[in-house]
């Protein structure tokens, strides 16, 4: 059912007045709808949202981002409830890279360490030496004492991983985001004749070939400070993205054009359902029910802690 928007902002006062009577807290991600993201208390990349975790002093983190993130909240609270508004948004880049396919790399390269993008599975995570995300790869990747590593599992940071650090054998997991891989230079290149002056900012989820032809390439909170900077010289900037940080762009710094890849410029929308399958009517059911709570074996918590607090003690 879709609201209007006077429905809406009801249903967000609602949520607000849940929030307080149940000591909650909501975190969302960047690609979240915006009317979820104007009720959140923190909105962040995945790496700020794992560090936020571990300062909510709430009974309960309600978390509207994908599976794996609320997983890690988890992981980084065991002892608070994790609710998911939609227990179903998956992510499918993270599902690519089963416990069973990571086991058989480590039996190829035995001294090579496991560096998991935090778009993995819990399970994952506890068989890897180190987690990252596209905003602090570059770091934790120059920091891990083996020359291999195999990093797991999205090929597209990977590729960004080989170009930015030297030194380093990094042996690419075969997955990556369905979304931002549909993305083609072909695509981007009516873009920049539609927009010649435009810089263009990409997310190292995208294809080689995109990341070859971009001015920047950043992880989502990243993007979002070159993009709004004041020292950059543009009117406006090619976004390659999911089109969730629009919505932050346009807040942040409102003076400046964000193109985003849609239909109206000629190429499809850089669209994740997964994340957006996630609505105000389910933040308000999960949380007024206390439903869909994450629930993960004790086991899993603590060997996926390792490499979840070891790079937050690396970034
Ligand atoms: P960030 O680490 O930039 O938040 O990206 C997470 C993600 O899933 C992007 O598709
Ligand atoms: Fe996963 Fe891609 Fe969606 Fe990010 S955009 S959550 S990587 S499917």
């Amino acid at each position: 059912m879709l609201l209007k928007p006077k429905d809406y902002k009801l249903l967000q006062e609602e949520i607000k007045r849940l929030k307080r009577e149940k000591n909650a807290v909501i975190l969302a991600h960047y690609y979240q709808r915006p009317e979820i993201q104007e009720i959140a208390d923190f909105v962040g990349d995945s790496l700020d949202l794992a560090r936020k975790a571990t300062e909510v002093s709430a009974d309960i983190i309600l978390f509207c981002g994908v599976h794996f993130m609320g997983e890690t909240a988890k992981i980084l609270n065991p002892d608070k409830r994790v609710l998911l508004p939609e227990p179903k948004a998956g992510c499918a880049m993270a599902d690519m890279a089963t416990k069973e396919a990571v086991l058989k790399l480590k039996d190829m390269y035995p001294n090579a360490w496991v560096v998991s993008y935090v778009n993995t599975t819990a399970e994952v995570k506890t068989i890897s030496d180190v987690c990252c995300t596209s905003a602090n790869a570059v770091k934790i990747v120059e920091k891990v004492p083996t020359d291999e590593i195999i990093f797991v599992p999205d090929k597209g940071l990977a590729y960004h991983l080989s170009k930015k650090v030297r030194g380093k054998k990094i042996i690419p997991f075969e997955g990556f985001c369905p979304d931002h891989y549909l993305f083609t230079a072909d695509m981007l290149q009516r873009l920049k004749e539609k927009y010649p002056d435009a810089p263009v900012g990409v997310h190292p989820e995208t294809p080689p070939e995109i990341q070859d032809r971009a001015d920047f390439v950043g992880s989502t909170s990243q993007l979002l400070r070159w993009a709004t900077s004041t020292e950059l010289k543009a009117d406006r900037v090619i976004i390659i993205t999911e089109i969730g940080l629009q919505y932050p762009l346009q807040k942040r710094n409102p003076y400046r054009g964000y193109i985003f890849p849609t239909p109206d410029e000629g190429v499809g929308y850089l669209f994740c359902s997964q994340m957006k399958i996630i609505t105000l009517e389910k933040v308000y059911e999960s949380l007024k029910e206390e439903k869909n709570e994450v629930d993960l074996p004790e086991e899993v918590i603590e060997k996926a802690n390792l490499s979840i607090k070891r790079m937050l003690d690396w970034s």
